[in-house]
């Protein structure tokens, strides 16, 4: 088997998604934005990568995932891809649709997902909400491409609720949660994020679907997990919600780095003879 058609057949599916759940099979899931990282998180053996809307925040400094535009996310997913596919080819590769690329029309919407898909090579496309765009995810899926749907909270529409905390704690907001994720799952989709929500309405929700739950802030039950990556790395010294695990303190590292290298280079201690020509 050539390089190529290998990678092919360790390439996670929405098939392979929905066998693990059925077979009890975590998933894992984080987010990326660039080349170099796909990499490392594909070689680490991620299931899913999510070139989440996140890198309206976390890459360009915005304080919410609302401005980040089509083409910018374009850029981030094709840098993914290639960093994908230049390891083992292995993880799948989820590109979100930015806020306002979706939400119009279901013509536009289907336009801007084949856009996405059409570009590089990612495998599915994830959008935010329940019921009022369950007939964009059926269009959607209906030509073939694979939705993840997003619900509890939903970063596009902080401006609706006011705040980021945790939803769906009342009876009303919890059933209607519950109805949308099965609205969404009748719709197509293969799978669904669940943010920031509790863990007992998590658990019931993954239950209820027969496709997998990927949770964020959404407790252990449900079928996978989904981070983002600058939050895992402690990357951000600002942020430190309750549903984070910290593995390391990149930030910490990478300034002492840096520090060393200022000071090498003051001190005319950078470059040694060994690292000239
Ligand atoms: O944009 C993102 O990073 C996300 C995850 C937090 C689920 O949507």
């Amino acid at each position: 088997m050539n390089r190529r058609a290998q990678q092919k057949a360790a390439h996670v599916t929405t098939r392979r998604l929905l066998d693990m759940k059925q077979n009890g099979e975590k998933i894992s899931v984080l987010t990326a934005y660039d080349y170099t990282m796909a990499r490392i998180l594909d070689r680490a053996g991620l299931d899913v990568i999510l070139v989440g809307d996140s890198a309206s925040n976390v890459f360009s400094g915005h304080s919410t995932t609302l401005p980040i535009t089509i083409e910018e996310m374009i850029y981030h997913a094709k840098a993914v891809v290639r960093g994908v596919q230049d390891e083992s080819g292995r993880a799948m590769v989820v590109i979100d649709m930015p806020f306002m690329s979706y939400q119009l029309s279901g013509e536009e919407a289907l336009r801007n997902a084949g856009k996405i898909m059409k570009e590089h090579e990612c495998d599915a496309v994830k959008l935010e909400g329940g019921r009022v765009i369950a007939d964009t995810v059926k269009r959607i899926t209906d030509v073939g491409i694979p939705v993840m749907g997003h619900l509890g909270l939903m970063p596009q529409s902080i401006y609706k609720y006011g705040s980021y905390r945790v939803r769906a704690q009342e009876e009303r907001e919890a059933e209607q949660l519950l109805e949308d994720a099965k609205i969404i799952e009748e719709s197509g989709a293969f799978a669904i994020v669940l943010e920031k929500i509790p863990s007992a309405l998590a658990a019931e929700v993954t239950r209820s679907l027969t496709i997998p739950t990927i949770g964020i802030g959404a407790g252990v039950e449900c079928d996978g997990q989904v981070l983002v990556i600058n939050d895992i790395l402690g990357l951000n010294r600002e942020f430190h919600p309750r549903f984070v695990r910290q593995y390391v303190d990149l930030n910490t590292v990478v300034e002492h780095a840096v520090r060393q290298y200022v000071e090498d280079v003051r001190l005319s201690q950078f470059p040694s003879a060994d690292e000239s020509y």
